[in-house]
């Protein structure tokens, strides 16, 4: 069983990332690992913080001569900014003339039902994990789920659809999204340059006006065979466990399989994806005129892609904020102001990434099993051949 968490503050000394349940014999490609690290750090609307950060995973055990050896893995991402937190951070006592209060929960953050919930007198502590500064732990380990899944063929890429009022409203196809990847400078990270121009405007508007941004991003899973997740189990089920694995990702309030809500307001005949039976490629000769189902059926993979949406509520903590009221007076204030990013929705993207690709990784394990990678390859290539002869 594949089994992944991750600890950390914000601004802690590091982020620690776990991963268990891995096969051995995995080669680690440590440029690739910090490479998805960076992608995680870029697009446009970013705050300050991403210029000093340029996070890099220090693997610490599970991983020898290059390849896994099936015990646990753990890694730590450092916090660079950590040295200008120690004093007002510190695990000991320290002096608390140099705590940095949150003194005034913001609106949409975690921090007024995260001090009530843990009774804090303000939100320091809450931010500090809730922060999606936790998210580069997960698309640490997230890598490694990529790496274990690019050993059976399977890729996971994302692609932004909307910022603001701008939205592709064409499907993407994959070789489009796989060139995005390969760009040294992310912007929106959009496939479509004249939409993407459109959606940095849309930033900068937010950017003038002290506003922040939400949006829609779609992370595709390449290649995936039939098969994996099930309908016996209401916790197996494919669907589900990429629902809920997409949307515990910070800001996410909407998560979408295939065509799924445009579907719920259209007759079968529209939505459904028919079947034939000519495929010269593939994992059957089974093949679909369309994708509406975004590649699952019943909570299985059927097949084709896998396509799966993260629709993000805007940035809460705000340059123009929100009402609010102090913590230590109760009296009305101004919502508290931390430098912040205004919109993250390429970041929130690889992130999801990372999710999606634990996932399936987790679904391969189950299916395929194996303590070593050699034995999960020919378990995996065993079932191929078996769909195949179908
Ligand atoms: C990649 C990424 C970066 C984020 N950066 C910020 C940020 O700089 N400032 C902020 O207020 N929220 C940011 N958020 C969103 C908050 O972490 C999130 O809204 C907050 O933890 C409350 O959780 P919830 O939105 O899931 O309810 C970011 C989210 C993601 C995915």
């Amino acid at each position: 069983m594949l089994r992944y968490f991750t600890a950390g503050e914000s601004h802690g000394e590091a982020l620690v990332a776990f991963l268990s349940g891995m096969p051995a014999g995995l080669e680690i490609d440590q440029a690739f690992v910090d490479r998805e690290l960076w992608r995680r750090q870029q697009g446009y609307g970013r705050g300050g913080r991403m210029k000093i950060e340029r996070d890099s995973a220090h693997i610490l055990s599970g991983v020898r001569h290059g390849k896994t050896i099936g015990s646990p893995i753990s890694m730590q991402l450092e916090n660079r900014d950590w040295k200008n937190w120690q004093q007002s951070l510190p695990v000991e006592a320290g002096d608390p003339e140099k705590h940095k209060r949150v003194a005034s929960p913001r609106p949409g953050h975690a921090d007024l039902a995260g001090a009530l919930k843990f009774n804090f007198p303000e939100a320091r502590y809450v931010l500090e994990r809730a922060s999606a500064r936790e998210s580069a732990a997960r698309v640490a380990i997230g890598a490694i789920a990529k790496l274990y899944l690019r050993a059976l063929g399977i890729e996971v890429l994302s692609h932004v659809v909307t910022t603001g009022a701008v939205t592709v409203s064409e499907q993407v196809p994959w070789e489009k999204v796989k060139a995005l990847y390969d760009r040294e400078e992310v912007l929106l990270n959009c496939a479509d340059k004249e939409l993407e121009l459109r959606m940095k405007e849309e930033v900068d508007k937010v950017l003038k006006t002290g506003d922040s941004l939400g949006g829609v991003f779609e992370v595709i899973a390449h290649n995936v065979p039939p098969g994996l997740g099930t309908y016996a189990q209401w916790d197996e089920r494919l669907d589900g466990m990429l629902a809920g694995a997409v949307m515990s990702l910070q800001a996410v309030k909407a998560v979408e399989i295939g065509s799924g809500v445009a579907a719920a307001f259209s007759p079968g005949s529209l939505v459904h994806d028919e079947i034939g039976y000519a495929a010269t490629s593939g994992f059957t000769a089974f093949s679909r005129t369309r994708n509406n189902a975004g590649g699952i059926e019943g909570g299985i993979s059927n097949g084709e892609e896998i396509r799966v949406r993260g629709y993000l509520k805007p940035i809460s903590t705000l340059r123009r904020p929100l009402q609010s009221v102090d913590f230590s007076t109760r009296e009305p204030v101004k919502a508290a102001y931390e430098r912040s990013d205004v919109c993250v929705v390429p970041a929130a993207g690889v992130a999801a990434e990372a999710m999606v690709a634990l996932t399936l990784a987790r679904c391969a394990l189950d299916k395929f099993g194996g303590d070593s990678l050699t034995e999960t390859v020919r378990n995996f290539q065993g079932y191929c051949q078996q769909i195949k002869n179908f």
